[in-house]
């Protein structure tokens, strides 16, 4: 069977926009049944820039809770934290050999996030694409669910495959497949349609947080900035108009409807009728799991031994691919 593998990072709380771009697909290619599924918190990633630890700890606990209570089962699909499967750190550094110094420079995230003050930055921050090479490889796995802001670390996976095969005379490694689908692959600010809604954005109004209570979340749609004209007949008619586009976008998600079907339903209407409606739709969706997450909260033991259990069913499968590429490689053994 097909492997996927995906990742997100213990940085911080879940947005929405980390639920519909990726764990919502999560569950859905975990119920597909066609796939084995392995989803990582990838604690060793989100200490590219400063966490403090009491935080991270908590943080990693929150999204396995946001995992599970979006409906990842972890008897179905493997959870693991990054930093209890060595392997992803020790492939990481076979690839930080085989990565040139010019790729990882181009990335966009790097330039973003290290701007112009590059000689303070990590050594990891700019190593980190390697490693989630190494997350996806370590498993061979051929499928990776992700929103568009991936895509680009996702080609230098694919090029840390081809130049690693390539220069052993090998084919090892798998060329990964992106899976960035669906209507929300790029949810963006509620305050601001040409930004991402990012965990990160100082204004808490501009993203709706998986921890967010039913008023909190209503309120936020109902400030959620637009234009003064209605919602056309058809998608296309909203191609130059972002703000009311990300909405649409939101509530095609939530439904599990086709932009077109959203389109058929609320085309025509003000924005005084579609807004309460998406906030109610958002409020049925996200609140069942805001409140399961805070009851498997109150356990943080048994998630503790979760992450334990996929630590150990994640080493079965990485620890052989490992030990074939460190002799691919002429480490002795
Ligand atoms: P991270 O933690 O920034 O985001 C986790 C996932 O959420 C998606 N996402 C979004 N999707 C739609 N709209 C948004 N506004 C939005 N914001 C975030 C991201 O695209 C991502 O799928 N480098 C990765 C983590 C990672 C990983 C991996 C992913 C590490 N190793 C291996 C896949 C495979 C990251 O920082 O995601």
């Amino acid at each position: 069977t097909p492997r996927v593998f995906s990742g997100i990072q213990p940085s911080g709380g879940l947005t929405l926009g980390n639920y519909l771009g990726a764990i919502k697909r999560f569950v859905d290619m975990q119920d597909a049944g066609a796939y084995q599924t392995i989803y990582c918190m990838v604690d060793l990633h989100a200490i590219t820039v400063w966490q403090d630890p009491a935080d991270l700890a908590r943080n990693t606990r929150e999204l396995a809770a946001g995992f599970i209570a979006s409906g990842i089962d972890p008897e179905k699909s493997i959870l693991i934290n990054q930093s209890q499967v060595p392997e992803h750190a020790q492939l990481a550094w076979i690839f930080n050999c085989v990565a040139r110094m010019g790729w990882m420079g181009r990335m966009t995230q790097w330039k973003d996030k290290a701007g112009k003050n590059a000689e303070n930055a990590s050594l990891g921050l700019f190593a980190y694409p390697a490693l989630m090479a190494a997350d996806i490889l370590i498993y061979h796995a051929t499928h990776v669910p992700v929103g568009e802001d991936q895509k680009q670390h996702l080609e230098l996976t694919r090029d840390i495959a081809a130049k690693f095969n390539h220069d052993y005379g090998v084919d090892f490694f798998p060329m990964t497949e992106p899976v960035i689908e669906g209507a929300a692959t790029r949810v963006m600010s509620l305050r601001d349609g040409s930004k991402k809604m990012s965990k990160s954005d100082p204004s808490d109004a501009s993203r709706i947080n998986m921890t967010d209570d039913a008023d909190t979340i209503a309120k936020k749609i109902r400030k959620a900035k637009t234009d003064p004209e209605p919602l056309p007949e058809t998608y296309d008619g909203l191609k130059d108009r972002p703000d009311a586009r990300n909405l649409v976008n939101i509530y095609a998600a939530l439904s599990d409807m086709s932009r077109n079907d959203v389109m058929a339903q609320v085309g025509g209407q003000q924005f005084g009728q579609f807004k309460p409606a998406l906030a109610d739709l958002a409020v049925e969706k996200l609140s069942p799991i805001s409140g399961e997450m805070a009851r498997l909260m109150q356990d943080t033991a048994e998630i503790d031994r979760i992450l334990a259990r996929g630590a150990e069913r994640a080493r079965a499968i990485a620890a052989p691919i490992l030990d074939q590429t460190y002799r691919i490689v002429g480490m002795v053994r």
